[in-house]
């Protein structure tokens, strides 16, 4: 049986959400391009004209959940370990700079192969350069992600200073606009971006209106993600510009009912199903989660199938899920040179797998010593393991007796007043 929230977003998510498409192509050429396709897309309006469908169905429960890219932590290994707990969750890579894949064209693996099992899954591409964001789409597209996205939230020195991306796009609406056209004309998924909801002190809602009016009219970005709280660019680390700021959700509401043609995934703050699910309640076309999915995975994405999609669970208990996880990593050692990935690299995504449960810190005292010696994760769980009680490792999914109740903290702040476009405004002065 579906859950209600599934049941009800269902109805109304936009078809690409649902299906995989992929966009007959309008080219030009660009100076110096080799192969590169850009496509221009003057408004929504006229995307029918320019752009026919063809509808691959993969089957994917829309984007209703996802979990956020974060670089070192959203890598192949967590993604495998995430996917064993929940087979619907849309996964979204680490940000992969437009650069490496362009310079790295011989070593591509290394950074966009994962898993088939990792389906439905989103590259995060990362850059400023035009040419390159192109060829870095073009390159990814073989390996069949679900979606690209582009990252332009990221406030960090090294991305949004010395860099010029990240965050510091929202500055500039119309290149993303171009950028996003680009991307969409070298792959055949549909594409996305990743944003804040303002940057130091252009943080008015009018300001981030008009980045999603100019960029979505400027190319076929028909879904934004967006972190709710603004910036800092100057002073604040990346880890503080994720707190510091205050969150407003009030204006990620404001733009479900200022855009109803595009879809918007909400983000920033949320730290359990139950939130997730109030969000998806209050409205919300698709939630994603990033923190508390990795620094709590079991509780975090354990319910997001049956409470999220009403599917059935995979119903794997830990001591399961270490069993996969196990015959994964010990394939996986080595791959890439003597020590790449590491055991210690392909432990870390498990070292939260029992996060508050009874035995948790002495097992992360035991991981700590059998890391500096084992050699395989077979040898590093059979040194360890014992210290979690064996009810902890076989229970399966226990329901919070909380879950679906309460709604969504933050959306009864007073809403922005309705966007009006510069357009729609001159209209209305020149009286037409
Ligand atoms: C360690 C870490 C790395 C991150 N790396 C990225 C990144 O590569 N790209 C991106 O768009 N956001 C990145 N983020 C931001 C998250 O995607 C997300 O927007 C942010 O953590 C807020 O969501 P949360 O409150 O659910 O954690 C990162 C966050 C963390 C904690």
């Amino acid at each position: 049986m579906k859950s209600a929230v599934y049941a009800v977003y269902s109805a109304f998510i936009p078809r690409h959400l649902h299906n995989i498409t992929t966009h007959g192509k309008k080219t030009f050429d660009i100076p110096n391009g080799p192969s590169l396709r850009f496509k221009r897309f003057h408004s929504c309006m006229d995307e029918d004209l320019v752009c026919s469908r063809t509808t691959i169905d993969r089957k994917y429960f829309p984007q209703l959940f996802s979990i956020a890219p974060m670089m070192d932590w959203t890598d192949n290994h967590y993604r495998t370990l995430a996917r064993l707990i929940s087979k619907h969750a849309w996964l979204y890579t680490e940000m992969v700079v437009a650069e490496t894949i362009v310079h790295q064209s011989e070593n591509l693996d290394r950074f966009l192969a994962f898993s088939p099992i990792q389906h439905p899954i989103v590259l995060q591409i990362g850059g400023s350069n035009l040419t390159n964001l192109a060829k870095a789409a073009e390159l990814a597209n073989s390996y069949s992600y679900d979606e690209i996205n582009l990252n332009c939230g990221c406030p960090s020195g090294k991305v949004a200073g010395h860099g010029c991306f990240g965050a510091r796009l929202m500055f500039d609406p119309e290149f993303v606009g171009d950028a996003m056209s680009a991307i969409a004309s070298n792959c055949d998924v549909p594409v996305s971006v990743k944003c804040r909801i303002g940057v130091d002190d252009r943080d008015s809602y009018d300001e981030l209106c008009n980045f999603i009016h100019t960029v979505s009219s400027r190319s076929p970005t028909k879904h934004f993600i967006i972190h709710a709280r603004k910036a800092l660019l100057n002073g604040l680390s990346p880890a503080a510009n994720r707190k510091v700021p205050p969150l407003k959700y009030e204006y990620y509401f404001a733009l479900l009912r200022d855009f109803p043609e595009i879809c918007f995934t909400i983000n920033g703050g949320i730290t359990c199903i139950d939130q997730v699910t109030a969000a998806l309640r209050e409205g919300a076309n698709g939630v994603m989660v990033g923190r508390a999915a990795y620094n709590n995975p079991w509780n975090t994405l354990g319910h997001v199938d049956s409470e999220v999609y009403g599917a059935s669970s995979s119903n794997l208990s830990r001591r399961q899920i270490l069993e996969n996880y196990q015959m994964y990593g010990d394939s996986e050692l080595g791959k890439y040179g003597p020590n790449k990935p590491s055991v210690r690299q392909m432990v870390k995504p498990l070292l939260n797998l029992f996060h508050s449960e009874p035995g948790n810190g002495l097992w992360k005292r035991k991981a700590d010593t059998a890391l500096r010696h084992c050699t395989t994760i077979k040898s590093f769980l059979e040194e360890t393991l014992d210290a979690i009680p064996d009810n902890v490792l076989d229970s399966t999914f226990l329901r919070n007796p909380s879950i679906g109740e309460g709604g969504f903290a933050g959306i009864n702040s007073l809403p922005p007043p309705p966007y009006r476009s510069c357009e729609k405004q001159t209209l209305s002065i020149i009286g037409a």
